[in-house]
């Protein structure tokens, strides 16, 4: 039998707090993970850093293809250690201008199906938590759950403030506010897997819930939908 381990999508834009939400879960549920965002970015800033030009499609698809990027549960605030080519990256793929970078590099559909076996790769027993923005819609179509998390711009550059200043960077809230307004529409307007919810997601607006109510209401959901099957 094509036993094929079961996936818990949770897409949304920068700041709606899926990365949290998809980390306590994965936690809670012993699940892997996998943050697809962070490819996105580490394909952007390596090709930054090998001054690999963002609109040469044939190095930047050469590049998607032999990242090796992981994910490592651990204690503390962060939750995960990101280790890009074995080497623990930190917070350097968390700044606005990786995210920017990531933005572009995402816009081209070769960077994206490069990409997209490297995603399946982390669909592994028992269970996959995956976040980002078309995990539902384009990468894991057949997902148990799908969950889609908005909240309104200002309520999540305010975290995304938030977030960055704990890390010691140093940040502007309106600048931040129009960098997320910026990328929100670079993501909404693409052809490529444009940033939306699935036919079949859960919306949910985190603009007035905390987190852990979010991954309550989420595990519920699992939960139900697991005993249904
Ligand atoms: O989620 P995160 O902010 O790390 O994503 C950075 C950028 O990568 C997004 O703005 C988006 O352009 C791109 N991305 C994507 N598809 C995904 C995850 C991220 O296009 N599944």
């Amino acid at each position: 039998m094509n036993f094929k381990a079961p996936v818990l999508t949770v897409d949304g834009p920068s700041g709606s707090g899926k990365g949290t939400v998809g980390l306590l879960l994965a936690q809670r549920l012993g699940w892997h993970f996998l943050d697809s965002g962070a490819l996105y970015r580490a394909v952007g800033t390596t090709a930054v850093s090998q001054k690999i030009d963002l609109s040469n499609r044939a190095a930047l698809v050469q590049l998607a293809e032999h990242i090796d990027i992981r994910f490592i549960p651990k204690a503390g605030d962060d939750l995960m250690a990101v280790m890009l080519n074995g080497e623990d990256v930190g917070d350097s793929l968390r700044t606005e201008e990786s995210g920017r970078q990531a933005s572009i590099v995402a816009a081209i559909p070769e960077v994206r199906q490069a990409l997209l076996q490297k995603q399946h790769s982390f669909r592994q027993s028992p269970g996959l938590v995956a976040d980002g923005r078309d995990m539902g819609t384009t990468v894991f179509p057949d997902a148990i759950l799908k969950i889609y998390l908005t909240a309104s711009a200002e309520v999540r550059a305010d975290r995304r403030y938030k977030q960055l200043k704990d890390k010691g960077f140093d940040v502007n809230l309106r600048r931040l506010l129009d960098e997320i307004r910026e990328r929100d529409v670079r993501d909404a307007e693409r052809k490529a897997s444009p940033l939306k919810p699935a036919d079949d997601a859960h919306i949910l607006d985190t603009s007035q819930l905390d987190i852990s109510g979010v991954v309550e209401q989420v595990y519920r959901l699992l939960q139900e939908r697991q005993r249904r099957r």
